[in-house]
């Protein structure tokens, strides 16, 4: 029976395929675009989430599926799990902005179900300090000393494998964050010994963050969500979390983050 896997193109679901093939586990991996090349093994199926009338194939002798949040229509897929004989479904939600009403319906749903609820993803840093890092210039900060749990992507599709493929995970919600504390002053520090370099901060207000975020290329909005988190953590900064239990490995630490991804910036 086939793993299907929504957002296979993407940060967490790429490795998800990835790790599957590997494993030997029949996976397929759902994207939109016709073109899209995925990983060796991995078999691919074209469809669109917004729209359950593409994806009636898409299911055909899937046995678990994963699903990611924020599309239009959702209930309309989940039923067509439940019709085409899904039996377990593995949602990645959010730690601070959660999906309710996906939530809900998957844990309605009648299958098996686990629901992730990932925190801060370390690859946000990328587009967040890429570009000045990038430029060879000082990232503009507003908040130096607020502390995050940012999260290696590996890490969130190790536990997503563990609940589609291993025992013990159904009724269950994962909390999903990084194994250990630091402020973003020492996020950018880890980031410049993997570049090789010392990276200034320069420390910015507020709002000229936000104007930073929105030249860089980020919707208004979008910068509107990033800044209210780190407001809020100034007050009540997450707590890490040990995701060796699902894992069965310390989580990957940020400065290993940083040493994958030198390359990103
Ligand atoms: N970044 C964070 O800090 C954070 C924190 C908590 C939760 N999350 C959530 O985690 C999930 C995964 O994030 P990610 O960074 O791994 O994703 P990503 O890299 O942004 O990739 C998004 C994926 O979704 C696919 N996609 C988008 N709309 C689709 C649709 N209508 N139908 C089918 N596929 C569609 C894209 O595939 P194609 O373009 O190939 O179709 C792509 O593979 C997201 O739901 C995100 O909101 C993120």
């Amino acid at each position: 029976m086939t793993v299907l896997v929504a957002g296979a193109t993407g940060t967490v679901g790429g490795i998800v395929v990835r790790r599957l093939a590997a494993a030997g586990v029949p996976v397929r991996g759902l994207t939109r675009n016709p073109d899209a090349v995925l990983p060796s093994g991995v078999e691919k199926a074209v469809g669109d989430l917004s729209d359950a009338s593409s994806l009636a194939a898409v299911f055909a002798g899937v046995s678990a599926v994963q699903l990611f949040m924020n599309w239009e229509d959702q209930g309309a897929v989940v039923d067509l799990a439940v019709r085409s004989g899904v039996r377990r479904i593995v949602l990645l939600s959010s730690d601070g902005t959660p999906d309710e009403a996906l939530e809900r319906r998957v844990r309605d749903s009648g299958l098996e179900w686990t629901i992730l609820r990932p925190g801060e993803f370390a690859a946000n840093k990328i587009d967040i300090w890429g570009p000045a890092i990038r430029a060879g210039g000082p990232v503009r900060e507003a908040y130096p000393d607020v502390v995050g749990v940012p999260v290696h992507e590996a890490d969130i599709a190790d536990v997503a494998v563990a609940a589609l493929t291993g025992d013990g995970h159904h009724g269950r919600t994962h909390l999903i964050r990084g194994p250990e504390a630091l402020t973003h002053r020492e996020q950018i520090r880890l980031i410049g010994e993997a570049v090789g370099r010392e990276i200034e901060i320069e420390e910015v207000g507020h709002d000229q963050a936000r104007q930073d975020l929105i030249a860089t290329g980020f919707p208004e909005e979008v910068a509107d969500h990033i800044l209210h988190y780190f407001v809020e953590w100034v007050d009540a900064p997450p707590v890490p979390v040990s995701l060796e239990p699902i894992t069965g490995r310390p989580g990957r630490t940020f400065a290993e983050w940083a040493r994958d991804h030198a390359a990103d910036f």
